[in-house]
């Protein structure tokens, strides 16, 4: 973070003040990117400051865990109240997003991480807003490949895995497109940096499954509920680059980004170059439902008040 977000963060279980919480510069995820994360989102209205699908985020924390044996010391239980009673200290009624972080500290400079290497587990949070133009992005094919579970396994959200999201994102930057779509090993389409993808051809909703190299992102499960819901066909398969240009309508999802139309690939025009009918009845249902104020009594139990 550039600048500072809350005043307090919550590290190994205690309060520390933001400026205070420091590492030591010997900290192994420093040198080789073994930590685990998350990002979650928490949305303030009127009434409160409801966190959208805490649980679930932290345990897919634990799940990178196991795959990179990166150990963390406090049970789910234990990071979700660390979680709720940090924005209470920092006393945050207003849009936040949370990063519960564990790291690998003092191992030393071998690579044998193990259950038994000392982590540390933190969680800041700091305001924010959007991510992306409401009003849609344009997007290019990087010609960096996605990551592939036979190297750096794409269903962990680990820190080192995010070198391959920074080669892409520099790329597509370069290039002036607003986010880049990766493809796996095999050529089909795989995701974005930091989002899932999904298309929308004659009124059928597709997005790649898990064999194209995702990571199983919480807001693509929550979209997938959704549109079901909304009486919307839903298919999970491998999509190829060529269908995307030829897509009604293509959206990426992310808690960060959470529901963005794209309105160009590669240059050329998806959906008039105007956010989709059917991303738009989604998107709009998904915002009803993480604001609390509305959210419709079936999916309550996605949201966790904080006051
Ligand atoms: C590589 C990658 N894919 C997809 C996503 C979307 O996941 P989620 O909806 O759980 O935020 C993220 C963000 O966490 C991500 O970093």
């Amino acid at each position: 973070m550039k600048t500072k977000g809350a005043q307090y963060v919550w590290f190994d279980g205690k309060f520390v003040e933001w400026e205070k919480a420091q590492i030591p510069i010997t900290t192994h995820a420093l040198h080789y990117g073994t930590s685990i994360f998350e990002g979650v989102r928490a949305y303030g209205s009127k009434d409160n400051l409801y966190i959208f699908k805490l649980r679930e985020h932290i345990e897919r924390i634990f799940r990178s865990g196991i795959i990179y044996s990166i150990k963390i010391n406090h049970s789910i239980e234990d990071i979700m109240n660390g979680i709720i009673s940090l924005l209470r200290k920092c006393n945050i009624r207003e849009s936040c997003y949370i990063r519960p972080i564990t790291f690998v500290g003092l191992h030393g400079i071998d690579l044998n991480v193990s259950l038994n290497s000392p982590t540390h587990t933190v969680v800041i949070v700091f305001p924010f807003a959007r991510y992306f133009d409401p009003n849609g992005i344009k997007v290019g094919i990087s010609s960096w490949r996605r990551i592939h579970d036979s190297a750096t396994p794409p269903i962990a959200k680990a820190g080192g895995n995010y070198l391959n999201s920074v080669l892409a994102t520099q790329e597509c930057k370069r290039n002036g497109y607003d986010e880049a779509i990766m493809l796996d090993k095999d050529g089909n389409v795989s995701e974005a940096p930091g989002e899932n993808i999904f298309i929308v051809k004659n009124k059928v909703i597709y997005t790649p499954d898990m064999s194209s190299s995702i990571l199983m992102g919480i807001t693509r499960d929550t979209v997938i509920t959704l549109a079901r819901d909304l009486g919307y066909e839903i298919v999970e398969r491998p999509i190829s680059r060529t269908e995307l240009y030829i897509a009604d309508e293509i959206f990426l999802t992310g808690t960060a980004a959470e529901i963005v139309g794209v309105t160009g690939v590669d240059g050329r025009e998806i959906s008039n170059g105007r956010e989709g009918d059917i991303t738009s009845s989604i998107r709009k249902l998904y915002e009803k439902i993480v604001f609390g104020e509305k959210t419709p009594e079936k999916y309550a139990s996605w949201i966790t008040p904080v006051w």
